[in-house]
């Protein structure tokens, strides 16, 4: 994956090209709360890029806490065990899915 900030003035464009996957599904979150504690599980089939497109949170893959930033993505394998932190009040978490939504695709 490969992520380019284009400047122009006071503008930007932040370009992510050479996806892993084709995505079937986009969806974003806001309005978490510091304390908030999103995902929580693993994925069977599902795999997913997750792009922070303002403010900051911590993502925890597999125990392993990455602190995220605007601009910042993480690609996350279905076997990735992952939790959504530490939102600040801003965040706004993009995901791309590479499959449809399945409440049976969730391993809790
Ligand atoms: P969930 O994936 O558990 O959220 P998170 O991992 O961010 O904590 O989804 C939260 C709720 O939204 C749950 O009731 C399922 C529903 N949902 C859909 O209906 N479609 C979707 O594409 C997603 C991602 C969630």
């Amino acid at each position: 994956m490969k992520f380019t900030k284009i400047k122009d003035k006071d503008t930007s464009l932040s370009v992510f090209e050479k996806l892993p996957f084709q995505p079937k599904r986009i969806y974003y979150m806001q309005g978490m709360d510091y304390f908030d504690v999103r995902g929580k599980h693993q994925h069977k089939k599902n795999r997913q890029v997750l792009i922070c497109v303002k403010g900051d949170c911590v993502i925890t893959v597999k125990s392993i806490d990455k602190h995220i930033e605007q601009n910042d993505y993480i690609i996350l394998e279905p076997s990735d065990w992952h939790i959504m932190k530490n939102f600040s009040d801003d965040c706004i978490l993009l995901v791309l899915a590479s499959e449809e939504y399945d409440k049976n695709d969730y391993i809790r």
